[in-house]
């Protein structure tokens, strides 16, 4: 089976993309901080077997045990009222939780 790790999974878009991987018959690692997403959206793969939750923040070192195939990186607060209101928390995501995550890709040989 193969395994994706999808950040900002409690976003809008992270959320919906959790949703059609497992669909598509992944194993499922969101990753989130909720800092402007919400479990609402993601609380029905809870009790499937292939959906893990990790409530983690990406700007520091990201670590998942095993094999990764894939990283999809869409942690990130989205809306300009939100910019506004966490700034640097912004740019943070944008450049060192990309930074973590590409190191992690190289690390598992994932597609990023
Ligand atoms: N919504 C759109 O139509 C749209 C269109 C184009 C691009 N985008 C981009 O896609 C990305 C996601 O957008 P969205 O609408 O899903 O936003 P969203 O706010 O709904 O989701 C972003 C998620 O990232 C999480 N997050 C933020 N910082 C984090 C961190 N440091 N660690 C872990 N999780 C963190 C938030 O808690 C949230 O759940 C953004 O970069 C946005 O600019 C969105």
């Amino acid at each position: 089976m193969k395994k994706i790790l999808i950040t900002g999974a409690a976003g809008f878009l992270g959320s919906h993309l959790c949703d059609r991987f497992i669909k598509e018959g992944f194993h499922v690692i969101g990753m989130d901080n909720l800092i402007t997403g919400d479990l609402e959206n993601i609380k029905h793969l809870f009790p499937l077997e292939q959906f893990e939750f990790h409530h983690h923040d990406v700007t520091k070192f990201v670590h998942v045990s095993g094999k990764l195939d894939y990283i999809l990186h869409f942690a990130s607060p989205a809306s300009p009222i939100d910019y506004l209101k966490i700034p640097i928390k912004t740019l943070k995501v944008g450049s060192l939780g990309t930074l973590n995550l590409l190191g992690l890709a190289k690390e598992k040989g994932a597609e990023f």
